[in-house]
């Protein structure tokens, strides 16, 4: 139940609709803007209302605008019923109707580099915001809004939505208040540097404006974010970690990152992702901090530990392991993680400026670095690229892991050519497998080529690849590469479901 703890102004009160009233806002062809990242903040029933109204007959597809993929509540109810006209910047395949609205070209998807789309909506380039949603903890009597554990692009969504509901959700812990940290950047020419000079420095406020003129209606809500589980460590997951610890070990005694003090990391999205930042807790380092996208539940483990001493993000991914974590000290996670506007998590100023240690999961890369993140077999759309592209093109050091094959060992995840390039050779650095590690800084093409199939391929592989690495040798050139002969071996793996020899 809604009470002063929440709605923190009396004529708030006065602005409580249903979901059905709220959705009503809602009308064709108009751009909406959703709070939340991932599935964490997001609103969801007026969404779901307006996916029943659309089944019952409503005329509406809308433009969905959000940080990042959001719940089914959203992404689901709507596109299930075709209530999704495009879709930016970010979608994740765990969203089945969305997947294959994506997939088949009923939705159009832009996928947008995170750390793009705030300013763009700020440039105007895609048009007015018609309304914006929010999930919120609280109102505060000015008319501020205390978020939940998503922030994604909501400032920028709502500084320019022409109306604004705001769904209170009285399952988000009041206590999270303070752990944001919201700026917005000017446009230029008046923009400044954004002054963040240590991972947890703090530069704007801990509530998002809004104002109490702006907020259209209120929607009371308790249902808890829709959080998939993440798998535990596997035996590549693990030995991946080991790989990368002895590598940044390295580095350190190579003096290439600091002794006393490791440079912020970054880690991305997804199981394997998670599970390798945890292997981190197995090592030496200390006080490490992060200065990342997503805060998966990995890093709450390590600052359980002790092991990360401060963590930004734009989010945190609310499992129910995570909010127990966090219910049993709270304050130890608020003081040590700074939630903030994903334009700001992601900026490469700041990423290049603290020195970030970025850490990406691919879906495979190929002999010459080339790192595909999104598409399967060039065609179908798995997960948009999110910030890999903002921190691996940014980062001190940036480092892709995998497992070498996927699909229970069928297909290697080091292929002749990425059948869809995400992030070229220009851009990346070191690659980990569990077979080991390949750091291709300052080598050109072959002998990038070479030791990525001899450090990261798994052996049923190896011989593929150093054939198909001669016969594009043949073809003489700088990066030499035999059409017909790379898309022949992925197309094998569509045929037969191997690329085996
Ligand atoms: N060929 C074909 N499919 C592959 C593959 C390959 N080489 N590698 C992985 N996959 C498939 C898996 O089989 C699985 O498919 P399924 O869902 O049908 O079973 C799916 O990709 C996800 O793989 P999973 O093993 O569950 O890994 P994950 O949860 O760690 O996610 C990515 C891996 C690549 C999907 C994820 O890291 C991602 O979205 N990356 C791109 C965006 C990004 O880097 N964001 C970070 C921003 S900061």
């Amino acid at each position: 139940m809604l009470d002063q703890t929440r709605l923190r102004h009396p004529s708030l009160f006065n602005k409580i609709v249903t979901p059905e009233e709220a959705s009503e806002y809602i009308k064709d062809g108009m751009n909406v803007g959703v709070s939340g990242f991932t599935p964490s903040g997001y609103p969801k029933k007026t969404t779901m209302a307006l996916a029943k109204a659309i089944k019952a007959g409503k005329q509406c597809r809308i433009n969905l605008w959000t940080g990042a993929s959001v719940g089914p509540e959203i992404e689901e109810e709507l596109a299930s019923v075709g209530g999704i006209k495009s879709r930016m910047p970010y979608y994740a395949a765990s969203n089945k109707s969305m997947r294959t609205g994506i997939n088949n070209g009923e939705i159009d998807y832009i996928d947008q580099h995170l750390s793009h789309f705030a300013q763009h909506i700020d440039y105007g380039f895609f048009g007015d915001v018609d309304v914006a949603i929010v999930e919120a903890a609280a109102i505060t009597e000015d008319g501020k809004i205390v978020l939940g554990p998503g922030v994604g692009n909501t400032p920028m969504l709502v500084k320019h939505a022409k109306h604004v509901i705001v769904e209170v959700n009285t399952t988000i812990p009041l206590s999270i208040e303070g752990m944001h940290d919201i700026y917005i950047c000017a446009k230029p020419p008046l923009r400044r540097e954004i002054p963040i000079y240590s991972a947890n420095d703090r530069i704007g406020s801990p509530y998002m404006e809004c104002g109490l003129d702006r907020i259209d209606c209120i929607v009371e809500s308790d249902i808890i974010d829709h959080v998939r589980n993440l798998a535990d460590p596997d035996e590549y997951s693990i030995k991946i970690a080991e790989n990368l610890v002895e590598f940044l070990e390295n580095e350190q005694r190579m003096g290439r990152l600091p002794k006393d003090q490791m440079l912020p990391m970054q880690s991305g999205v997804g199981s394997i992702a998670n599970a390798v930042l945890l292997g981190l807790a197995k090592s030496k380092f200390e006080n490490l901090t992060m200065y990342s996208e997503i805060l998966q539940d990995s890093v709450f483990s390590l600052i359980k530990m002790g092991k990360i001493v401060s963590a930004s993000g734009c989010a945190f991914t609310p499992s129910p392991k995570v909010w127990k974590m966090y219910k049993e000290d709270p304050d130890l996670y608020r003081k040590t993680i700074t939630l903030r506007p994903l334009d700001i998590s992601n900026h490469p100023e700041v990423i290049r400026r603290l020195g970030v240690i970025a850490m990406n999961t691919p879906i495979e890369f190929d002999i010459y670095g080339q790192a595909n993140s999104t598409h399967v077999f060039g065609n179908s759309m798995m997960n948009g690229i999110g910030g890999s592209g903002d921190y691996m093109r940014n980062g001190f050091l940036t480092i892709f892991s995998t497992p070498s094959t996927a699909k229970g060992g069928s297909i290697s995840s080091i292929v002749p050519m990425v059948t869809h390039a995400d992030h070229t050779e220009h851009d990346t650095m070191v690659f980990i497998t569990e077979q080991g590690v390949a750091d291709i800084r300052g080598l050109s093409p072959i002998k990038r080529a070479k030791l990525i199939i001899e450090k990261c391929a798994h052996p049923d592989f190896k011989e593929p690849l150093y054939d198909y690495l001669k016969l594009s040798q043949r073809k003489n050139g700088h990066m030499p590469v035999d059409l017909n002969h790379a898309f022949d071996m992925q197309a094998q793996f569509a045929r037969t479901g191997s690329m085996k020899k």
